[in-house]
């Protein structure tokens, strides 16, 4: 053990070592990154839920806009997409990412900060985060109906076919439910509270829901940027079909 300031050889290996994004990169690319990519999908987000009507090409139906609601003239996805949004807007990991890369609120952790005051989330509009148990809620529902449509995505007419959508869609779901289902709030629903994990068969089972839920809630952040691109890939593909820029690729139908 090093005694005095200096730090010993084998501590010195260990430290360069350390698997950590901000010693291994630029400083600004993580920030970087966060910043265009979250701007990016809200904007596109934006357009395709207030200014688009259409997101249906058989079988396949937009993640925005799933269930597909329809009133008057509203955009369907104006009655579904306020539950991923909340859902990802109060996310323990883009809270991290976006108060870092944004606000800059604190840049890392042990970094000081422009700002002078620290309230954490107590008031508006930062104290709507602990919500998020609720959002998971929602989206757990949503995900529901995202399943439903991967099936659907294999129906050709009342025939099981494979075509390039549906692989598409179910990707998409799996992605959506490893970061849905490796949340933190659904991690401590599982297990959270339990002094004894071994002491009933319900706290035996809790645990072993636990123990699945964090095989996912340790990637959460990447399972959280790979759901996010492969919904507004979805998306986009099925725009692609019905603007008649591409042909879906079929393997069975
Ligand atoms: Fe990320 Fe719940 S913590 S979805």
């Amino acid at each position: 053990m090093a005694v005095s300031g200096k730090v010993s050889g084998s501590a010195a290996a260990d430290r360069v070592r350390v698997r950590h994004p901000y010693s291994r990169l630029p400083n600004w690319v993580y920030p970087t990154f966060v910043v265009a990519a979250l701007s990016l999908f809200g904007a596109f987000a934006v357009w395709v839920v207030f200014f688009q009507n259409e997101g249906y090409f058989a079988p396949y139906l937009s993640p925005f806009y799933s269930p597909e609601i329809r009133v008057g003239s509203i955009p369907p996805g104006v009655w579904v997409a306020w539950a991923p949004l909340a859902f990802r807007m109060t996310c323990y990991y883009y809270r991290k990412a976006y108060f870092r890369s944004f606000f800059w609120h604190p840049r890392s952790c042990a970094v000081d900060e422009p700002k002078r005051k620290y309230r954490g989330e107590t008031v508006f509009p930062w104290v709507l985060n602990n919500f998020h148990r609720f959002a998971f809620y929602a989206t757990v529902v949503q995900v529901c109906f995202l399943w439903y449509d991967a099936v659907v995505a294999f129906n050709f007419g009342g025939r099981f076919g494979i075509g390039a959508g549906s692989v598409l869609m179910l990707v998409n779901v799996l992605l959506l439910s490893g970061y849905t289902f490796g949340c933190h709030a659904f991690r401590h629903l599982a297990g959270g509270e339990l002094d004894c994990f071994s002491c009933s068969m319900v706290a035996r089972a809790r645990h072993k829901l636990w123990q699945g839920v964090t095989v996912l809630n340790i990637r959460h952040d990447r399972w959280a940027w790979a759901s996010l691109m492969s919904v507004a890939g979805t998306d986009i593909y099925i725009r692609l079909l019905l603007a008649g820029v591409l042909h879906d690729p079929r393997w069975i139908a």
